[in-house]
């Protein structure tokens, strides 16, 4: 599928998805938001695709936030309703069966930091920088920042980073655990690749139990614990769990299949 402000590139299994629109540090506008929706609808039911790397086009920027200048003259149902759109495309991708790393390669503010969150992994480059500045607009995060920052950093940091607008650097949100490595910007692409190779090498059900299993923890109304007994029990039914178990009996490596 052909995209206006996206480039798609399938290799080796792993899908690059970069968000192309760098006169503008790839802000999210109504069309890119569509679009990524798609995207992603498209990676998660395509066997071809083991994996996704997301990222922005550039070295300045991954995602500056969303498009301000459409902002100008919504109404608040209107402003509800692209609040709710974003929640529902980012739940996808966070809830999405196959492993998706945020390579992030610069600014990462408002729903850029919301977008790297609801990715299941965060690689930055060393200038990168995560914030969420809504307040500097009179608004706040309406991409799920409010809630998933937390999830990684705690409530002392995310508050205060809502409230200041601060800006954080690659090496803090490491130090604070929002991201998972950061490395120079020319190895940026090549760690995400190599992550998920890694990953990818493992049976895929039993990476899509792992991310049902994690994502229940903050679901509410759901006992993760529970979740984790249905998902263990499920993995016995699958064709990759008697090759890994055979195949560790008989001194050998595992061929899995994602059955
Ligand atoms: N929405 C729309 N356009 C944006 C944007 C956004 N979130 N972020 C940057 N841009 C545009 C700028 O308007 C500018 O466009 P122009 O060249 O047509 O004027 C272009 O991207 C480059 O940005 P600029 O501000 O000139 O770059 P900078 O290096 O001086 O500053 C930032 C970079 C990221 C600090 C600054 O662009 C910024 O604060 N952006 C908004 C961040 C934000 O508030 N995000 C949350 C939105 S809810």
């Amino acid at each position: 599928m052909k995209f206006e402000n996206l480039l798609t590139e399938l290799e080796n299994g792993i899908l690059i998805i970069t968000i192309n629109r760098p006169d503008k540090l790839n802000a999210l506008n109504e069309k890119t938001v569509d679009e990524i929706e798609i995207a992603f609808k498209d990676a998660f039911s395509d066997s071809n695709v083991k994996a996704i790397i997301l990222t922005g086009a550039g070295q300045k920027s991954f995602v500056a936030g969303a498009d301000i200048a459409e902002f100008i003259g919504r109404s608040v149902e209107g402003a509800i309703q692209i609040a709710q759109k974003g929640h529902d495309i980012f739940k996808s991708i966070e809830t999405g069966s196959k492993p998706v790393v945020a390579a992030v390669n610069g600014f990462a503010l408002g729903g850029g930091c919301e977008l790297s969150m609801a990715c299941h992994l965060r690689v930055a480059s060393e200038n990168a920088k995560f914030g969420q500045p809504e307040v500097n607009l009179g608004l706040i995060a309406g991409y799920g920042g409010t809630q998933r920052l937390i999830q990684y950093i705690g409530k002392t940091k995310a508050m205060e980073l809502h409230m200041t607008a601060d800006m954080i650097t690659a090496q803090e949100a490491l130090s604070l655990g929002l991201v998972n490595y950061v490395v120079p910007q020319d190895q940026l692409i090549a760690k995400c690749k190599e992550l998920l190779a890694k990953i990818t090498s493992k049976p895929p059900l039993s990476i899509s139990a792992v991310i049902n299993c994690v994502n229940a923890y903050f679901e509410e109304g759901v006992d993760g614990f529970k979740t984790e007994v249905s998902e263990f029990g499920k993995c016995f039914g699958t064709e990759d769990f008697k090759e890994g178990t055979s195949a560790f009996i008989e001194k050998r490596k595992a061929v899995f299949k994602g059955k």
